[in-house]
């Protein structure tokens, strides 16, 4: 069949990659896509959320399958716009309707949707302007630190984990201010969950579902998670600490729940979830659902996976995802995220990018790259992940760090030490 990936990062080449390998895929389109995903499918200069040039580019190449890559256009909708029109009802599609994508665009949704499921997660209250003097109050009774969320999507921004009262106050004040525009006109505050994080992602059709490997990633931009928070600069898939007692609670406790709750809210989810998790002392709690793949977490579960992909999306569009096995490699897989020098601040692009024809050994995902005359240049603040597979962490993340130390690009920055806190649990 022919498929459609939107999207234009990390993730969407590692998709790209996993699907290309698959007999069952005839031709690969991206909208945008990037320099990477231009060596094995096609890229289409269309924007993931302008639904009307991708309903049209569907019907002109005869598309069967679209994977929605980011969560843009999945909470804007874009699964009810071809939902609703019946020239493209044929068109299968991997991604929640807005309905769906709630859990990750609205924290204060998400947060009444764990209560009333009894699942696990961090105790909140959420707030809107006219609340400012109840929210103050609650501030003042919580215990430090205290987490404030924009309820709604702030490009990872959105969270402020406040150590000191004043803080908190200010944080309140400035997001109910709208800060973040709409997205902050709701803030929850949350209680702060000690412990440590990793993802669990499914893949669901609704009923049925199949739970991947999951991963750790590496969200602040300096070494010993210091500094401002990334998209991401690094991820590790399996995670040690993640054992099957672990993952038998978070299977139990969170993702039957979680899709028994979407059935009984009148969804049917069709789609990745993320499940940001928070494991504290073996307990399973969730951070955060986001309603897509993570980024550079698909860099690390897509070469971990060796089941056809195609048809596990195929299954997922049509309800058939019930009783399907998934097989993996057993190896680890790691990434390290080339970006800009600034980010996650302001960063130079068009940089020519140099040394990607040397590299052996790992797996070159782009993020932010496009070609451009006589080679590949950036084009965002996160570059390229560079995925290496081994026996052990060590071993996986020496390749990813021997190929990001021969790629070159003017101001470039990576974390050298992604993985080195999951050795102790080994
Ligand atoms: P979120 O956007 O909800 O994933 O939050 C971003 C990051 O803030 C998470 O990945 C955690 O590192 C941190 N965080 C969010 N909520 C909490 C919490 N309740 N306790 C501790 N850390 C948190
Ligand atoms: N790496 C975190 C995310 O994709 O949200």
């Amino acid at each position: 069949m022919n498929i459609l990936i939107l999207g234009g990062g990390g993730r969407e080449h590692a998709f790209a990659w996993k699907i290309a390998q698959s007999p069952h895929c005839d031709t690969l389109f991206v909208a945008p896509g990037n320099a990477g995903t231009a060596g094995i499918a096609t890229n289409v200069p269309v924007s993931a959320t302008d639904f009307d040039a991708l309903s049209r580019l569907v019907l002109e190449k005869n598309i069967h399958l679209v994977l929605v890559g980011p969560e843009e256009p999945l909470v804007r909708g874009v699964r009810d716009y071809f939902s609703a029109r019946p020239d493209l009802e044929h068109v299968l599609m991997v991604g929640p309707d807005a309905a769906g994508a709630r859990l990750e665009g609205s924290k204060d949704w998400s947060k009444a949707f764990m209560r009333d499921n009894h699942i696990p997660t961090a105790k909140s209250a959420t707030f809107t302007a006219d609340g400012l003097e109840a929210g103050l109050n609650y501030l003042g009774s919580q215990p430090l630190p205290v987490v404030l969320k924009a309820d709604g999507l702030a490009a990872g921004k959105g969270v402020v984990i406040a150590e000191s009262r004043g803080e908190a106050e200010k944080t309140l004040r400035n997001m109910l201010n709208g800060q973040f525009g709409e997205a902050s006109r709701k803030v929850v505050v949350e209680e702060f969950l000690e412990g440590i994080e990793l993802s669990v992602f499914v893949l669901t059709d609704g009923t049925g579902y199949v739970i991947l490997p999951e991963a750790k990633d590496y969200k602040r931009i300096g070494e010993g998670d210091t500094g401002p928070n990334t998209g991401g600069m690094g991820a590790v898939s399996p995670v040690p600490f993640a054992d099957d007692s672990f993952l038998k609670k978070v299977e139990d406790r969170v993702v039957k729940p979680t899709v028994a709750g979407l059935q009984k809210a009148g969804i049917r989810y069709v789609g990745f979830l993320f499940i940001g998790l928070m494991n504290v002392n073996g307990e399973p709690y969730v951070i955060e659902y986001n309603a897509r793949m993570g980024d550079p977490e698909t860099e690390v579960v897509m070469p971990r996976l060796q089941s056809d992909f195609v048809l596990l999306l195929k299954a997922a569009a049509e309800g058939k995802l019930a009783g399907t096995q998934l097989e993996t490699d057993p190896r680890t897989a790691a990434t390290v995220m080339l970006v800009s020098g600034g980010y996650p601040g302001p960063y130079e692009k068009g940089i020519p990018v140099t040394g990607l024809d040397d590299l052996k050994d790992v797996i070159s995902f782009h993020a932010g790259t496009k070609t451009g005359p006589g080679g590949v240049f950036t084009d965002g603040g996160r570059v390229l992940a560079l995925t290496g597979m081994g026996d052990t962490i060590s071993q996986a993340v020496e390749k990813a760090m021997a190929a990001a130390d021969k790629v070159q690009f003017g101001k470039k920055y990576f974390r050298r030490d992604i993985g080195s806190d999951l050795e102790v649990y080994v």
